[in-house]
């Protein structure tokens, strides 16, 4: 962030702490209560309230969706004081709206910064995803193989048995070929309801399990993974899916004109990236908050890609001293 003197991104990333545990503490009031939206709004409504005290000239990038469909936090709101460096937002208020409404595990509240230009403008559309932990050779796996020869390489890699391997998928119908493909191998897999934010994660954190993300969800969460992955390091890669013009027309508004591009972990984020979740329910990652008479208890990781600092912090909110917003 060297053009912007005013700049203090190790302040900022602690500041986004607050932002990813306002939306998490709003979101935790509805927990297995089965309205997905109102969820999913008390989360937007709470992260919107603490980035615009930030002291920063933000634009959202990736949020909730385009501005005719997203009262707020859309992409392009600007948002913070203007009294600061300008920067651009990845955010997902509530990261795994309905594993919230059951009362599931793995949602997160995700906010992800960088400066203007940082991030991938990426339409809400689907993107394939390949990703795996920090520490092993660049390119060992890729998009364009095959499960079987990636899972081979990986495990060659790490010097383990097929077996060995453990594989994180969404479980959705659109993955049983790969899941079938995955399974013929001898390579385990953890099939998850939802939430691959966390699932891309868990590929950089050694007691998950978890050593290769596979298959297709959402762009924008492509991006905020690839946001925390940059921080912590790892490899990933994505290619945006197109299965209609409405689609393919959300990505000439984003600016996409190579729609078979294979995008690289630094096509998605780059520069100096700071990236906070705080766990809404818990999960590989965090422990959700919990909630108690007259405060809570939130579970948050802070990470910076210029140090690789990766922090976790523990709050105490006093709703008592400090009334609490919803
Ligand atoms: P939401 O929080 O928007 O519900 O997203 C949850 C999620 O599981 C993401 O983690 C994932 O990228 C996407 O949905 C997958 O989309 P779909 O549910 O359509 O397969």
């Amino acid at each position: 962030m060297a053009d912007y003197p005013s700049y203090n991104d190790k302040n900022l990333a602690i500041e986004l702490v607050r932002v990813s545990e306002a939306a998490a503490l709003s979101a935790s009031l509805l927990v297995g209560r089965g309205d997905e939206k109102a969820a999913d709004q008390v989360a937007v409504n709470a992260m919107r309230r603490a980035l615009n005290i930030l002291d920063i000239e933000g634009t959202v990038v990736i949020g909730e969706g385009e501005r005719d469909e997203a009262p707020m936090l859309y992409i392009g709101e600007k948002v913070g004081t203007g009294n600061g460096p300008k920067v651009d937002i990845a955010l997902d208020p509530l990261e795994g709206t309905s594993i919230t409404a059951r009362g599931g595990s793995n949602a997160l509240a995700v906010v992800a910064l960088a400066q203007a230009g940082g991030f991938l403008h990426a339409p809400d559309v689907y993107m394939d995803k390949i990703a795996i932990g920090a520490g092993l050779p660049y390119h060992v796996v890729d998009l364009d193989a095959s499960p079987s020869e990636n899972i081979k390489n990986l495990a060659k890699a790490k010097g383990a048995e097929i077996s060995d391997i453990q594989v994180c998928i969404l479980e959705r119908p659109r993955h049983a070929e790969l899941i079938a493909k995955v399974r013929e191998t001898g390579a385990r897999i953890m099939l998850i309801g939802d939430g691959d934010v966390s699932g891309v994660i868990a590929t950089s954190q050694q007691d998950t399990g978890v050593d290769l993300y596979l298959g297709a969800g959402g762009a924008p969460e492509g991006v905020l993974a690839a946001a925390a992955l940059q921080c912590i390091g790892g490899f990933m890669q994505g290619r945006l899916i197109f299965r209609n013009d409405d689609e393919r027309g959300r990505a000439a508004k984003a600016g996409i004109t190579d729609l078979n591009r294979k995008y690289e972990m630094q096509d998605l984020a780059h520069g100096d990236v700071m990236f906070s979740a705080t766990g809404v329910t818990n999960g590989t990652m965090l422990r959700g908050v919990r909630r108690y008479a007259g405060g809570a208890e939130t579970h948050t990781v802070v990470m910076r890609s210029k140090s690789g600092t990766v922090r976790y912090i523990e709050a105490h909110h006093n709703f008592r001293r400090k009334p609490f917003v919803q």
